[in-house]
Formats: C-alpha cells, sequence, structure tokens
C-alpha cells in the first residue's frame, strides 16, 4: 500500500491511525532521508497513546521509551550509530516487551530483527525542500503485518 501525505498534520493522523491499530509487541520500522518525516509520524503515535510530553527524536539517547503511553513505546533511532554502540542496548528484550517498539534508521540493527514487521517508507514527492508532500509506503512482512495494514487503510478510509 502507498498513500499520499500533503502536510505534517496529515502525518500525524496517519500515526494515530497506526496507533489505534497497534497491538502489544508490535514493530514499526521507519526508512525515509533526512526530514521525511518519520519523527512526526512517531509524534501522531505518541499523541494518540496519551503522551503529553513531547515525542523528540532519541538521535542521542538511542531509545526513549514512553511507558505512560496506552500502549507504552518504545522509540529509537540508530542513525548514525556504531557498531560498537550497538550492545550498549538491548533490542531483543525491548521486542519482549509488552508495547510498540518503533525504529528510524533500522538498517544497523537488521541483522538484529525478527523476520515479522511493518516497514514503512516516507519519500519527498518534490524536490523543493520545503514541499511537506510525502508518499509513505507500507511494507508487512507476515500475517499479523499484513493485517494491521488492511486495519489503518480502513481508519484512512473512515477518515473524512
Ligand atoms: N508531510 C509531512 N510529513 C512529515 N513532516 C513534514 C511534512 N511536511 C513537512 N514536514 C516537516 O518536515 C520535518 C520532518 O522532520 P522529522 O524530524 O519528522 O523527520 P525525520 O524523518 O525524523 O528526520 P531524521 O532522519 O533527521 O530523524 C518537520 O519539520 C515537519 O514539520
Ligand atoms: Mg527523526
Amino acid at each position: 500500500m502507498k498513500i499520499n501525505v500533503n502536510s505534517s498534520t496529515e502525518m500525524k493522523q496517519l500515526g494515530a491511525a497506526i496507533a489505534s491499530t497497534a497491538k502489544a509487541h508490535d514493530l514499526l520500522l521507519l526508512n525515509g532521508d533526512l526530514g521525511a518525516g518519520k519523527t512526526t509520524l512517531t509524534q501522531g503515535i505518541g499523541e494518540a497513546l496519551g503522551v503529553k510530553r513531547p515525542v523528540k527524536s532519541p538521535t542521542f539517547t538511542i531509545v526513549r521509551e514512553y511507558e505512560e503511553a496506552k500502549l507504552p513505546i518504545y522509540h529509537m533511532d540508530f542513525y548514525r550509530l556504531e557498531n560498537d554502540d550497538l550492545s550498549s542496548i538491548d533490542l531483543s528484550s525491548y521486542l519482549q516487551q509488552p508495547g510498540l517498539v518503533v525504529i528510524e534508521w533500522p538498517e544497523v540493527v537488521k541483522a538484529d530483527l525478527p523476520d515479522q514487521y511493518l516497514q514503512i517508507v516516507i519519500r519527498r514527492v518534490d524536490d523543493s525542500w520545503d514541499s511537506t508532500k510525502r508518499t509513505v509506503e507500507f511494507r508487512p512482512q507476515g500475517k499479523r503485518n499484513e493485517d494491521w495494514v488492511a486495519e489503518i487503510a480502513n481508519k484512512i478510509k473512515n477518515r473524512t
């Protein structure tokens, strides 16, 4: 599935649709260039799950935990992470938590990921830097994630 998202507000609304259909142990991989909107999407997820404090990019902390959310969120960002630093975070223990794991720049940890996840690829549509147009492509791996995308599609369709 591939959809058009025309503003950061719409990106957060997509986040809300993802949040309302997410279940414990779901894993979301967010791909896209710098400034594509990965953190903005995650903010939408956090707000929809009742997180009151700002959802910020965890670039320097690797993981930010939002356990006050209706479904706990573990937001990670592996941008420019060196392989040596990987030992400092126990990814598998987060995946065992009954929450939602969201990973920006997941390429570095690809080898450590389970084979079931929902990958989301965000792309700029226009060349100009200030354009707010994006496409969002969903690449589900496994039955649960295929079902999840169908539920997200349903949520978006019913939104007017
Ligand atoms: N349609 C859109 N979706 C998401 N963000 C948008 C959109 N249009 C404009 N923006 C703006 O683009 C910026 C996206 O920044 P954001 O931090 O979400 O990107 P990112 O993909 O997480 O980047 P990074 O790789 O640096 O973590 C924000 O300033 C946001 O307001
Ligand atoms: Mg980010």
